[in-house]
């Protein structure tokens, strides 16, 4: 016997590391807001890759934007970006370019998206195809660069400790320790 109980429908266990969206609009002004729906999926056609999901609700100026322009980079928030997530994500670009807190921002690599200086892991990505459900949009992106910070070696897989990653389920976490690697568990019988 469980030792459960139902909850209804209203609570979701989609707890993922936070991302910062960055986009332009068409008169270049730049945008970022903190959406934690991202997840991954990949295309085995020609490309065969990974390719990023994100989720939007409402008008938000970042949808807006992803719609006209078809790009967006994706930040991973690290514990020392908090506050932008909190300053970004109370306020929208729909009502005024978010300047009121100062933070650093580059050119993507590879395509025309802001990235922002402090984040150790940005995705610079191209929108493919776009699946609307009642208010939402999903988008799905193809991962045209990644960038990750210069002191951090994935050659042997991702340590995620290292990224520091804002992981967010309605309130804001950290996460704990590196336990190892598929295998590492495997029990002899
Ligand atoms: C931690 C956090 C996570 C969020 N995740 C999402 C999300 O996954 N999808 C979404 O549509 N909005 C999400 N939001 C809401 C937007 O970030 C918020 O509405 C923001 O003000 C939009 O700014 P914009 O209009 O400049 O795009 C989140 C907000 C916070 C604080």
């Amino acid at each position: 016997m469980s030792n459960r109980k139902s909850m209804g429908i209203q609570h979701s266990m989609c707890v993922q590391p936070t991302f910062l969206i960055g986009t332009y609009d068409e008169d270049g002004n730049v945008n970022f807001a903190p959406i934690t729906w991202v997840s991954v999926t990949c295309d085995n056609g020609a490309n065969d890759h990974y390719m990023l999901v994100i989720s939007m609700f409402g008008s938000k100026k970042t949808k807006l934007n992803v719609i006209k322009t078809k790009q967006l980079s994706a930040n991973l928030v690290s514990t020392n970006m908090l506050y932008l997530v909190d300053y970004f994500g109370n306020n929208s670009g729909n009502n005024g370019i978010k300047e009121k807190t100062p933070y650093d921002y580059s050119n993507g690599e590879v395509l025309h998206v802001p990235t922002l200086d402090l984040s150790k892991w940005v995705y610079e990505c191209e929108v493919k195809k776009i699946v609307q459900t009642g208010d939402s949009d999903t988008f799905f992106c193809d991962i045209k660069n990644v960038q990750i910070d210069n002191d951090i070696d994935i050659s042997d897989g991702i340590d995620l400790t290292l990224f520091d990653p804002v992981v967010y389920s309605g309130h804001y976490h950290s996460i704990g320790k590196h336990l190892g690697k598929i295998g590492d568990y495997i029990k002899e019988y």
